[in-house]
């Protein structure tokens, strides 16, 4: 599936098999996730898109051990995450979740922010995290910065660091949430290629949300579009776009192709959405 480069990835695949969620607040049942399957191989970036509150972070939710599953049943590796008998997943160290506002403490520096988990986690000396840490903000064009705090470098490389930061118990899955929703479209870029970067060193399996195609096709090894509330999977488009990818493949003919495709099936379901809305309100 995910593997056109060398390294073979052998961890984190990832089974979600008829999950259902029924969020009850206050009585008043919202299904937010209806009888959902999907199956993501190991090293693979698969994205998610689908129109706004149709159940995107329910599901991330979910896979991360956040918020428990009504029915169905999730598996990593062949390992029951969550299923009828236990509906909440612990939350692990192999599943690492990139929140969408920086999670960075401030007070701390790149450097020890990133060789925080091992440090308290106890799963390196403190020795070994700073130079683990080191390595890595190094690999990752961040070896210059790596004693300064988070307010005193730029956003984007605050949100690298903590890619990095996620990256140092090399987890199996990352989890992400729309991490570069609020950026512009140059830092954006410089995001991508980023964690394009990362991705082709790790082959770590990648499940990120995002609203924005372009971003979806040029990252995924699939886009997954995901259906108006109650999400189930829509439509699941294969971006057959060779790795490693650089910024020449925006303005190929099977790019543009992937991501009318991709408008197609989101703005149907947006469209449904929307007049969902309008019922509703009538
Ligand atoms: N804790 C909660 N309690 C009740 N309802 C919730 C809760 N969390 C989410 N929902 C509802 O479940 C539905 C799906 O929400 P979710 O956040 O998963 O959507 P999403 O696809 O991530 O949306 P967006 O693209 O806007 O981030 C929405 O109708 C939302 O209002
Ligand atoms: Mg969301």
């Amino acid at each position: 599936m995910a593997d056109n480069n060398n390294t073979k990835a052998t961890k984190g695949a990832i089974s979600i098999r008829n999950v259902t969620k029924i969020y009850d607040p206050e009585g008043v049942n919202v299904m937010a996730v209806d009888d959902c399957s999907l199956e993501i191989g190991a090293g693979e970036v698969c994205m998610i898109v689908g129109p706004s509150g149709c159940g995107k972070t329910t599901l991330l939710n979910a896979i991360a051990g956040f918020h428990s599953i009504t029915k169905g049943e999730i598996y990593l590796d062949g390992e029951m995450l969550c299923g009828p008998s236990k509906p909440l997943a612990d939350q692990g160290a192999d599943r690492i979740v990139v929140f969408q506002h920086g999670a960075l403490f401030p007070w701390m520096t790149l450097i020890d922010n990133v060789a925080y988990g091992p440090k308290v986690q106890e799963t390196m000396t403190k020795a070994e995290a700073l130079d683990k840490a080191g390595h890595m903000l190094a690999e990752a064009g961040l070896g210059d910065v790596a004693g300064k705090y988070p307010g005193e470098v730029s956003s984007g490389m605050a949100r690298r660091a903590e890619i990095v930061r996620a990256l140092i118990n090399d987890p199996k899955v990352l989890l992400l949430d729309e991490p570069y929703r609020a950026m512009d479209a140059l830092t954006k870029s410089i995001m991508h290629e980023s964690l394009l970067e990362v991705y082709d060193r790790t082959k770590v399996t990648i499940f990120f949300i995002t609203h924005d195609l372009e971003e979806a096709i040029f990252l995924g090894d699939r886009v997954v579009v995901m259906t108006t509330r109650p999400a189930k999977t829509k439509t699941i488009l294969d971006v057959n776009i060779e790795r490693p990818r650089d910024y020449h493949v925006l303005s190929s003919n099977q790019f543009r192709v992937l991501v009318e495709d991709a408008k197609d099936a989101v703005h149907e379901e947006a469209v449904k959405a929307f007049e969902a809305g309008e019922r509703e309100l009538a």
